[in-house]
């Protein structure tokens, strides 16, 4: 089984991606909903959070977690590899979003990332762009209050319009323009066509879903003692640590069918 965490909702995008080439693959999905938003949260905070989702999701039979959460990769991914794994889960694998998402998008010179508050201080967005293209120039976005309106389903709000719009601007005046924006949080990715509505038509949009579903094809195929672990019956579990109820309220307003499958653990 592939188990994939996020913060909440938005790793619904991914999810969506994983299942598209990957249909025979069974899936269990964590949105750890009860404690979102991570981006307003310390590195420690982080960490603990998504080592307890990724113990929930070893314990429902994951043999490979991808944290869906740029917050969660981006903060707490390295720890997990390199002392929960040893310690806990030997054998076990923990792939993050954020490293195969900034290599996509290295190819540009002038990189906009729009990310949570906590993924921007941990600069690990350029740092991972500029292993790939030394040359990019690198400008990240903090969007606080985003996830919460995304969350509390008011995506369509003229609140939420008014804030994305104002940090997009923002962005666009710090960088003086960008040939490339990414999408650094999936919840954003979520609700996609309301950035790209302001941006110029010659601007590339990367969402790092769809980006980490082709990178795990390929890396199945090269791991293939990983790829024989995982069970092909096809089954979906989806799981919130929150109230399932609105978890589908919100999946039902952001046009996520998976929403409607969720459940409490267990
Ligand atoms: N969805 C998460 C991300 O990709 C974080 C959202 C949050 O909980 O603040 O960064």
């Amino acid at each position: 089984m592939i188990g994939v965490f996020d913060s909440g909702v938005g790793g619904l995008a991914t999810l969506a991606k994983l299942t598209a080439v990957l249909p025979a693959y069974s899936f269990v999905y964590l949105g750890d909903t009860a404690h979102n938003p991570y981006g307003d949260k310390t590195p420690e905070e982080i960490y603990a959070l998504t080592a307890q989702g990724v113990r929930t999701l070893f314990a429902a039979g994951a043999e490979l977690v991808i944290l869906a959460c740029n917050t969660a990769s981006a903060a707490a991914l390295c720890q997990i590899q390199q002392e929960l794994l040893p310690a806990e889960f030997p054998g076990k694998k923990v792939l993050g979003i954020l490293v195969p998402a900034a290599e996509a998008v290295a190819a540009g010179d002038r990189i906009g990332v729009l990310a949570t508050a906590a993924t921007v201080r941990t600069g690990a967005y350029s740092r991972e762009i500029k292993k790939t293209n030394p040359r990019a120039e690198v400008f990240e976005e903090a969007c606080p209050g985003l996830v919460q309106l995304i969350e509390n389903g008011r995506s369509g709000s003229a609140e939420f319009e008014n804030l994305a719009r104002g940090y997009l601007d923002s962005l666009m005046k710090t960088s003086g323009g960008t040939d490339s924006l990414i999408l650094g949080c999936t919840h954003y990715e979520l609700v996609g066509a309301q950035f790209a509505k302001h941006l110029p038509a010659a601007a590339r949009i990367f969402q790092p879903s769809a980006i980490a579903a082709v990178k795990l094809t390929d890396y199945l195929q090269r791991h293939p003692e990983v790829n024989a672990k995982l069970a092909r019956k096809g089954e979906m579990r989806v799981w919130t640590t929150g109230d399932p109820e609105e978890f589908r309220r919100v999946g039902r307003a952001l046009n996520c069918a998976l929403a409607e499958k969720v459940m409490i653990p267990g």
